[in-house]
């Protein structure tokens, strides 16, 4: 059997490292091609190098741009490639418009898709992730999901017939990451020593960085919270130009994007993480740290539901900050999820078996 596996943006690169190692276990030839979506060094090829993950047989170098563009340049690139290399099939993760741009050039072709964490949503239609979610599954041959919420979302739509449950392949990467991510990240003095408490937070959403109002109140409320303890705040490139004048936040550590396990570390080494993205919630979770959630809606509801997560009004400075603070005075009830609702750390074992039954 022959794999094409569709990356673009940072996470897929994580994801695809877990999952190309279990397709080496299986002998099972892959094609890596990454569309270009992040092409920094520190958004790209850190991933690459850090996870052992090869060189992509194609790079379409497609770049930033609206999602009209940036989507169409990808189906247009995508299609030669699947045309020339003729897969049994194409595998996508997650919700990007490079997991989407897959989804559909392979469709159009007749190729098998398979959508790995399918059966997400948010509910909000406005997130171009919940677009990209939707049209994904839909045009899915096989939707591995990751939870047994996504399964019902699935069951919901009429897709239960492509389901399987496999688990959350970024559990897989996480629990790879936990026995090597080192404290400090070389070359990463000025981070807090790990006994002492610190705030890791992250920013990257379209809804929150786009608007000049929306990003303030945000960092507003990091600025405060940085008065009572140290917050550390890698920066995605869209979130650093918006931001301006780095000084005006004396506070806070702004660090370059990192590579996953100088990330693990951080979150690992945290008191308390506050982010918008999807998978810093999870990850916040498998290292067991108290998630303060930069959105109205996730697509992570158990998370919610168990108290190690607390959504919060992205525009609200006196919710974010009094949120934050009752995360570190350790007055949240959390409870453990039992059993873990995100798998047995082998979704991509699962994965590929699934494949092999149904495809070869
Ligand atoms: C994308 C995904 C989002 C995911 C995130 C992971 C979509 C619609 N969004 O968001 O779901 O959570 O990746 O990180 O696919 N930029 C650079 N260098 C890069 C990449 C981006 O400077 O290597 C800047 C550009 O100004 C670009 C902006 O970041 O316009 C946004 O990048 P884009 O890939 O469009 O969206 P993300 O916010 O990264």
């Amino acid at each position: 059997m022959k794999v094409a596996t569709v990356v673009g943006a940072r996470p897929q690169f994580i994801k695809a490292a877990v999952f190309s190692n279990a397709l080496t276990a299986a002998l099972v030839e892959e094609v890596l091609v990454h569309t270009g979506q992040h092409y920094d060094a520190n958004m790209s090829e850190v991933f690459f190098r850090e996870l052992g993950l090869a060189e992509p047989r194609y790079n379409l170098g497609v770049g930033s741009g609206s999602h009209g563009h940036q989507t169409g340049a990808m189906l247009s690139g995508l299609e030669d490639v699947l045309r020339l290399e003729k897969p049994d099939v194409t595998v996508v993760f997650g919700d990007t418009n490079s997991t989407l741009a897959g989804a559909l050039a392979s469709a159009k072709l007749h190729i098998p898709v398979a959508h790995v964490e399918a059966g997400l949503r948010s509910f909000n239609r406005k997130m171009p992730e919940e677009i990209n979610r939707i049209l994904t599954d839909h045009a899915s041959t096989l939707l591995f999901a990751p939870t047994l919420t996504a399964v019902g979302n699935l069951r919901a739509e009429g897709l239960s017939e492509r389901t399987h449950l496999v688990g959350d392949v970024m559990y897989d990467a996480a629990i790879y990451a936990a026995t090597r991510a080192k404290w400090p990240p070389e070359g990463m003095l000025q981070l807090p020593r790990s006994s002492s408490p610190f705030v890791v937070a992250t920013l990257h959403r379209e809804e929150n960085t786009d608007s000049p109002h929306a990003i303030r109140v945000v960092m507003t409320a990091l600025r405060e919270i940085s008065r009572l303890v140290p917050v550390v705040c890698p920066l995605h490139p869209r979130t650093r130009e918006r931001l301006g004048d780095l000084a005006s936040y004396p506070g806070i550590t702004f660090l370059d994007p990192l590579s996953f396990l100088e990330m693990s570390s951080l979150v690992l080494h945290s008191s308390v993480v506050v982010t918008d993205s999807g998978g810093l919630q999870k990850e916040a979770f498998f290292h067991r740290k108290p998630c303060v959630t930069l959105r109205s809606e996730t697509e992570w509801v158990e998370l919610v539901q168990s108290g190690w997560n607390r959504l919060v009004d992205p525009r609200s400075v006196p919710d974010i900050v009094e949120t934050v603070v009752a995360a570190l005075g350790g007055s949240w009830s959390l409870n453990g999820l039992v059993p873990p609702p995100f798998g047995d750390g082998h979704a991509c074992e699962a994965v590929v078996r699934i494949l092999c039954e149904q495809l070869a």
